[in-house]
């Protein structure tokens, strides 16, 4: 957030239309207003390409990836491909295994709530959260077999295991610090070469994880050539299914270390966000449990196991429960997980409003302030679901007009939107009927109540300290 904070200290809390940051070598264009959003994701998408910083930032990690590459036709044909891993029956199928994980860490809780001493009951949201996702991240893109696998990171002179979600997690911490070297700022040479120890070990992480989905990948190709081999719905079985990806293992392990940096954090966060926000507005969490009770005829969640969860997992269910969408949908406006995208840039000339951008000056847009703006959204700085009900007058700008259709984007748009969008909606909104369902919480750290701390992957891990409770339906 210094970044925004930065660029409010410019402007005030107002920013305009676009700006140009020139601070850095890449002087960005910054776009705040939802009517110049709108034309690059529509009439000027053909147009959207990625600036190459982000490409070699990461390279060691995700190299030709699909989020960094530049809009070629290579790209575009990738992209209809991957696209089929997030068709919505293959979504269901990872939603179901997705439960079961989500049960077994209930139960935890709630193995939790039966010892005697209380300090046992108390739990860091977040990191639960984050444990939970890693898990769901790595089934649904290596499969089921490789649940308990462990990686060794080199961190401060020693290894320490890991799961491999935590791992892509803390490597995508570590390659992003490189950003904030000064040298970095100023010459673009940089990007791609390690300017110090700690980057000379990051590389060596990047080495090693992608060196684990090689492991995958040919463990993966001989399962699959055994006769009794029962087919699998995850990410790797399904690109190495496709002949598509035949001879093509580099494109494969960046694609895969891609999914896991572009899906872990920013369906961790959003889920820990919502329940955080939950537990801070009971009234809300109320209204939820009575809207799953009304849409999923469940008249008591406590007495269904897991296959009964799993089959409340349909596509109808994913349309269900309304208000929770909006919760969902407010949670992240309020905190968007990438609150500025990364750097693009358009590959010919083109006029955006008034304004001439000129081809590959780089720009970036700024989702925050698109769901800040005080034009398009009444009381903007308060947490309130009832804005995405279009029968609520919160639905309207302070004008009571329409609210401009691009003032929410927190998947970006155009030809580059997020391609996991509806895979992270659906998980979330699975996820969450089953946890507020099955437990409840309150804050141990009464300052929640009136402040939280922002939970992003730029910034020290906040400690959201949670009491676990029975759910006494
Ligand atoms: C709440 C969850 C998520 C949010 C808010 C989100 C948001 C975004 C945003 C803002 C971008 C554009 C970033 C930029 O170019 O600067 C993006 C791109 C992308 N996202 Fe997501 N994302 C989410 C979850 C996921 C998941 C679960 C996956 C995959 C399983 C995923 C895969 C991707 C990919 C591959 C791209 C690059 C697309 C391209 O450039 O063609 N995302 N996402």
């Amino acid at each position: 957030m210094l970044l925004l904070e930065y660029w409010e200290g410019c402007f005030g809390t107002k920013l305009p239309p676009l700006f140009c940051d020139c601070r850095t070598t890449t002087q960005t264009i910054v776009f705040n207003d939802p009517k110049l959003v709108e034309e690059i994701y529509t009439t000027k998408s053909k147009f959207m390409d990625k600036h190459q910083k982000f490409q070699q930032i990461l390279d060691d990690m995700i190299g030709k990836s699909l989020g960094v590459e530049k809009s070629t036709q290579e790209w575009a044909d990738k992209r209809k491909h991957l696209t089929k891993a997030f068709y919505k029956d293959k979504i269901l199928v990872i939603i179901k295994k997705s439960i079961a994980m989500t049960l077994e860490k209930i139960q935890t809780w709630k193995e939790k709530l039966k010892e005697k001493d209380s300090d046992q009951h108390i739990i860091i949201l977040n990191k639960e959260i984050q444990e939970l996702l890693d898990e769901v991240v790595n089934v649904s893109i290596f499969g089921q077999d490789n649940e308990r696998v462990t990686i060794p990171y080199f961190l401060n002179g020693k290894f320490t295991q890991m799961v491999p979600g935590q791992f892509a997690r803390t490597l995508l911490n570590d390659i992003l610090k490189k950003l904030q070297h000064p040298l970095r700022a100023s010459f673009e040479i940089f990007d791609k070469i390690p300017l110090n120890k700690q980057e000379r070990d990051t590389r060596k992480n990047c080495i090693k994880f992608r060196e684990h989905v090689q492991t995958m990948i040919d463990s993966r190709r001989k399962q699959m050539n055994e006769p009794s081999y029962i087919p699998q719905t995850d990410f790797l079985t399904m690109i190495l299914s496709n002949p598509y990806f035949e001879g093509k293992d580099k494109t494969i392990i960046d694609d895969c270390c891609n999914f896991f940096n572009a899906s872990n954090v920013t369906t961790s966060t959003t889920l820990t966000n919502l329940l955080f926000f939950l537990i801070r507005d009971q009234d809300i969490l109320k209204k939820i449990r009575d809207e799953c009770q009304r849409d999923l005829k469940v008249g008591d969640f406590s007495k269904i196991n897991c296959e009964q969860w799993q089959n409340l997992a349909t596509y109808e269910a994913l349309n269900d429960c309304n208000y929770l969408q909006y919760c969902i949908m407010e949670t992240l406006r309020y905190e968007p997980p990438i609150p500025v995208t990364t750097l693009h840039v358009f590959s010919e000339d083109v006029k955006i409003g008034n304004f001439t951008i000129k081809k590959e000056s780089s720009w970036q847009v700024n989702i925050n302030e698109l769901h800040f703006n005080p034009d398009e959204w009444i009381r903007p700085q308060e947490f309130n679901p009832d804005r995405f009900d279009p029968s609520n007058l919160l639905y309207l700008t302070p004008n009571g007009k329409k609210r401009h259709a691009m003032s929410y984007g927190p998947f970006f748009g155009g030809n580059r939107i997020c391609l996991g969008k509806t895979f992270a909606e659906s998980m979330i909104k699975c996820l969450s009927i089953v946890i507020i369902n099955s437990i409840d919480f309150e804050f141990e750290d009464k300052d929640l109540l009136v402040r939280k701390p922002l939970n992003s992957i730029l910034f020290k891990e906040p400690t959201y300290l949670v009491r676990l409770k029975p759910l006494i339906s």
